[in-house]
C-alpha cells in the first residue's frame, strides 16, 4: 500500500491532472474533490474532456501529470522517495475492480442472459461461488426492478432495461465508486426516467458517484456538487443551485443557455 497525503474524507481527489493524446492537450490540470458518499455531476460541452477524465479515474487512460487518488490510493502509480513508478497491469486491474463504470451503450454480453451478465465478473474475477453470486444478483435485480428478466437475453430488453442490467452488473462487484458516462444519452426519452430513478436510489443508499450527464434536472436534484468543464479545465464547481442557478462564469452561462435552445 502506498503512503499518500490524500485526504481521508475524499473518495476521489484529482490534483492538477493532465492528459494529452499526442500533441492534443485534453486535460489541462484538473483539480477535483469528491467526498465519500456524495454525487458529483460533470457537465460541459462536447470535447471538453469529461469522458477522458472518467477514464483516467478508472485508469483506462494514463495521466501525463498530476495525481489521482481513489480511496486514498494513488491510481496507476506507486510513489517511492518522491518519484512515481507505474504499477503493473495486474495492480491496475485490481484498482479498476473496485470502480464500477457504466457507459452510454450498455456493453452487455449479448450471448449471456441477464443473470449470466451479472454473475460473470464476481465469479471469474473475484472467485465468488456461483450460488452466492446468484443470490447477490437476485438482490441487485430487485433494486433495479428487473427480477422478472433474469433469464432474458439483452436483445430481448429495452434500452432502459439493458442499462439497468449494466448498472446491476457493475454493482455486483461491490464497487466503492461508480462512474457513469452519459448513461441515458442513448435512450429514448420515455426510458430515461427509469434509469435515473435507479441512480437516484443508489445515491440515496450512499454510493459515491461521478455522473457525466446532460440531465440538468437530475443534476439539480441529486448532485451534491456540479462541476462544469470546458476545454480541459474545470471552469467552476459548486452546489447545483449555484452552478446551474447562478453561475459565476460567463462560459458556464453560455453553456447552460445553449442547452435550452
Ligand atoms: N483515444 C484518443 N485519442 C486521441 N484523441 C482523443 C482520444 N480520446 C479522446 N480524444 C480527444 O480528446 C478530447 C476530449 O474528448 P472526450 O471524449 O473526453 O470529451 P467529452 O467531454 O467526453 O465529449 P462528449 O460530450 O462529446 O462525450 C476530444 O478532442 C477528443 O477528440
Ligand atoms: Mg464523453
Amino acid at each position: 500500500m502506498t503512503t499518500t497525503d490524500a485526504r481521508p474524507d475524499l473518495m476521489v481527489e484529482a490534483q492538477r491532472v493532465r492528459k494529452n493524446f499526442g500533441r492534443l492537450e485534453v486535460l489541462k490540470g484538473i483539480d477535483l474533490e469528491v467526498p465519500r458518499g456524495t454525487v458529483t455531476c460533470l457537465i460541459g460541452p462536447s470535447g471538453s474532456g469529461k469522458s477522458t477524465f472518467l477514464r483516467c479515474v478508472n485508469h483506462l487512460e494514463k495521466v501525463n501529470a498530476g495525481r489521482l487518488y481513489v480511496d486514498g490510493e494513488l491510481i496507476g502509480y506507486r510513489e517511492k522517495k518522491g518519484v512515481l513508478h507505474e504499477i503493473s497491469e495486474a495492480d491496475a486491474a485490481r484498482q479498476r475492480r473496485d470502480i464500477g463504470m457504466v457507459f452510454q451503450n450498455f456493453n452487455l454480453f449479448p450471448h449471456r442472459t441477464v443473470m449470466g451478465n451479472i454473475i460473470e465478473a464476481p465469479i471469474q474475477v473475484k472467485g465468488v461461488i456461483p450460488d452466492q453470486a446468484r443470490a447477490k444478483a437476485d438482490e441487485l435485480l430487485n433494486i433495479v426492478g428487473l427480477s422478472h428478466k433474469a433469464d432474458a437475453y439483452p436483445a430481448q430488453l429495452s434500452g432502459g432495461q439493458q442499462q439497468r442490467v449494466a448498472i446491476a452488473r457493475a454493482l455486483a462487484m461491490e464497487p466503492k465508486l461508480m462512474l457513469f458516462d452519459e448513461p441515458t444519452s442513448a435512450l429514448d426519452p420515455e426510458l430515461v426516467g427509469e434509469v435515473l430513478n435507479v441512480m437516484r436510489e443508489l445515491a440515496n443508499r450512499g454510493m459515491t458517484m461521478i455522473v457525466v450527464t446532460h440531465e440538468m434536472g437530475f443534476a439539480r436534484e441529486v448532485a451534491d456538487q456540479v462541476v462544469f468543464m470546458a476545454d480541459g479545465v474545470v471552469v467552476e464547481a459548486g452546489a447545483p443551485e449555484q452552478v446551474l442557478g447562478e453561475p459565476r462564469e460567463e462560459r458556464t452561462r453560455e453553456f447552460l443557455s445553449s442547452l435550452l435552445k
